[in-house]
């Protein structure tokens, strides 16, 4: 798929169809312009109909009266719920629209005077297309259609195409993360998360660490290793780095928890939906896609990735219930349910990181509790950490990339909740009582005084069907935390 920016007049754009949005009960489409009468007049006539409301779309045919053949009009909902989101919801709507009739080539019109500004809206407008026309087609014989061109029409075509390389590169960090997250759990071991990030990093240029099973029972990853054990596809520690700042600036760190199938182990679970857990490697998948982008990006800035891998099987080497481990801080875990396993591999690529790096902040993605979706749902992750100014920070970006998040609160109470008899900590709380938070509390024992946020992803890491606000998100792994990481870090 191809995207420019074009400063061609509407009225002049010779393409299958020209698209332009309308606001709710407003009369004109933003920015079509006069293109012929009888055109102009079915137009308005349309827009009685669908009365410009979200979503909506209506198609006008020109039967060879202006260079364009069809006439694509979208509706925005109302001015004062406007947002960059719901331009990439609409948009996405129209890439689909577009794509299912078969065209090769679209066109979208963002006027002068349009209500969202310029830069903000070519970036919804090129994530819109890109991340809803993906599709996950690698085992299937029957492709999905080609996705079409997108021409974009602007004032200032030159500003507009450096904007929409940008954007490009971030939609397709998004896509690198969906790719390798939809993967069957039988496609994807922890060798072939450990492959993948080996050869992104010599296309690249990041420089790649892996810590092979060995290793990391040398190293005292006692947690990497305890939820290792029980499979026969051995556990790994990827990680890359992104050198690009100055040699004295301290690295962002990206932790993500990558289980390429968590059976629960010896804790096993049960088995409706237990499909649904080659995702438990999204967190993993998320730091892929961010490194990937952050290096095409040329950020001038330090960033690592950190992805433990594992796969959690139940066998005749698995680790139990009622196992003690030693972590790779030194502080030892009681386990009481072997299903609470990424809070285990996150804890120790956690404390790795700060030692090796002493980070400016350290922050993980994780589908790490069932908790979190019954907290807040599928379409907000949750948020903890220890610093409010960063927890401010990427905040801040939630809501200018409409990755959502709501903060949680950690304090003494929730850390006294994972104390064992027997160990210095245990591996679940008291019960189902703030599951989400006492798995925080697990890891905030990990990373001590640094500067941390925690992003349990389990609820928004994938779709079982794209919704109606997020068109953009179609159905399996939705890359979720790429774009918000992406813009934390271009903020620094
Ligand atoms: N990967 C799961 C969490 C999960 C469940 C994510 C469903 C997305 C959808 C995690 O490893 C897990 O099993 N957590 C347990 C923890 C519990 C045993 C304390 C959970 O949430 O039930
Ligand atoms: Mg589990
Ligand atoms: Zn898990």
């Amino acid at each position: 798929m191809k995207i420019k920016a074009e400063s061609t007049k509407p009225s002049n754009k010779k393409t299958p169809i020209l698209c332009a949005f309308v606001l709710e009960n407003s009369k004109e489409p933003l920015g079509l312009g006069k293109i012929h009468e009888k055109i102009n007049s079915s137009v308005k006539e349309s827009i009685k109909e669908t009365k410009g409301k979200v979503g909506e779309i209506s198609i006008i045919q020109t039967l060879g009266i202006t260079p364009a053949n069809k006439i694509l009009i979208a509706g925005l909902g109302p001015k004062n719920k406007l947002s960059t989101d719901v331009l990439r919801n609409v948009t996405g709507k129209i890439a689909q629209k577009v794509r299912s009739l078969g065209l090769s080539e679209f066109s979208i019109v963002i006027p002068i005077g349009f209500p969202i500004d310029s830069d903000s809206s070519i970036s919804a407008v090129v994530e819109g297309t890109m991340l809803s026309l993906y599709s996950f087609d690698k085992f299937k014989k029957e492709k999905s259609e080609k996705s079409p061109d997108l021409s974009i029409l602007v004032s200032n075509s030159q500003n507009a195409q450096k904007v929409i390389s940008q954007a490009q590169i971030v939609a397709e960090g998004t896509l690198f993360a969906r790719n390798t997250a939809n993967l069957p759990p039988n496609e994807c071991s922890p060798s072939t998360l450990a492959s993948i990030a080996k050869s992104l990093s010599s296309k690249n240029k990041l420089k790649c660490k892996i810590f092979s099973k060995n290793e990391l029972k040398q190293k005292k990853f006692g947690g990497i290793s305890a939820v290792g054990q029980g499979s026969k596809n051995e556990p790994k520690l990827i990680i890359l780095e992104h050198n690009k700042g100055r040699r004295d600036d301290k690295p962002v760190v990206i932790v993500g928890k990558a289980v390429t199938f968590d059976t629960g182990g010896i804790s096993l679970k049960p088995g409706d939906k237990m499909d649904e857990m080659k995702f438990d490697k999204c967190g993993g998948c998320t730091v892929l896609g961010i490194m990937k982008a952050v290096s095409e990006l040329k950020l001038p800035i330090n960033v690592v990735g950190i992805i433990p891998s594992v796969e959690n099987m139940p066998g005749g080497e698995s680790y139990r219930p009622g196992d003690i481990i030693r972590l790779y801080s030194g502080k030892t875990a009681e386990i009481l349910n072997t299903d609470a396993e990424g809070r285990l591999i996150l804890a120790d690529a956690l404390s790795y990181g700060i030692k090796q790096y002493s980070p400016k902040s350290i922050i993980d993605f994780a589908t790490l509790t069932g908790a979190c979706i019954v907290a807040l749902g599928n379409n907000v992750a949750g948020l903890v950490s220890n610093n409010q100014e960063l927890a401010e920070k990427i905040k801040n970006s939630s809501e200018k990339t409409s990755e959502e998040l709501w903060q949680l609160p950690i304090n003494d109470d929730y850390m006294d909740m994972i104390k064992s008899n027997v160990a210095d900590m245990k591996n679940v709380g008291m019960g189902r009582a703030a599951g989400t938070i006492t798995a925080a509390a697990f890891l905030a024992n990990a990373v001590d005084n640094a500067p941390w946020a925690h992003i349990d992803i389990a609820g928004t890491a994938w779709t079982q069907e794209a919704t109606k606000k997020k068109s953009y998100n179609p159905k399996g792994a939705t890359g979720f935390g790429v774009r918000l990481i992406l813009d934390y870090l271009r903020t620094l």
